[in-house]
């Protein structure tokens, strides 16, 4: 409809590579969905501080393990910027479940809900941390 604004998401707005997306989408008039895990956190408190976040941003809770969060972050979207993925900053115990599940079953639970919810761009913004920072999670 003419007139009428463009929705996109970003998974994991919170954080800080998605915040600055975030930023520039709103900048760039666009309706952005968020998705974030734990509702109610200051940590996203920077978000709501944002020009036009008060009328142009909504958060949504979602994990990249649970297929239906992503789907309904997703619905009316017609781009994602993915972007959520774990950052460890210290050594983790068990990098399978930590890092590479939520890593490569994130990312294609992103590409499916997105498929499904006939998104038409989708932009992965992951993965540096599994194959750079750690190279030694991998093996
Ligand atoms: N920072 C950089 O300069 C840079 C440069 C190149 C590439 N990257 C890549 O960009 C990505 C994000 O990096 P970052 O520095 O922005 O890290 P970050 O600040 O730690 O942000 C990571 C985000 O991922 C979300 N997340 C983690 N696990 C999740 C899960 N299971 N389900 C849903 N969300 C989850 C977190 O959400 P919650 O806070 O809601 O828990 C957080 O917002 C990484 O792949 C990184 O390799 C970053």
């Amino acid at each position: 409809m003419a007139g009428e604004k463009e929705k996109v998401c970003v998974t994991g707005a919170g954080g800080f590579a998605a915040s600055w997306v975030v930023k520039l989408l709103l900048s760039q008039d666009y309706l952005v969905h968020g998705t974030i895990r734990q509702p109610g956190d200051s940590k996203y408190d920077h978000l709501n501080k944002l020009e036009k976040a008060s009328e142009n941003l909504k958060l949504f809770k979602a994990d990249l393990l649970d297929y239906e969060s992503l789907r309904s972050a997703f619905l009316g979207c017609s781009g994602v910027f993915h972007v959520a993925s774990p950052v460890p900053i210290t050594t983790v115990t068990n990098p399978e479940a930590e890092v590479l599940e939520p890593a490569v079953k994130g990312t294609l639970n992103v590409l499916k809900a997105c498929l499904e919810a006939n998104v038409k761009r989708v932009c992965c913004c992951v993965f540096y941390s599994c194959c750079c920072e750690e190279p030694k999670l991998a093996q």
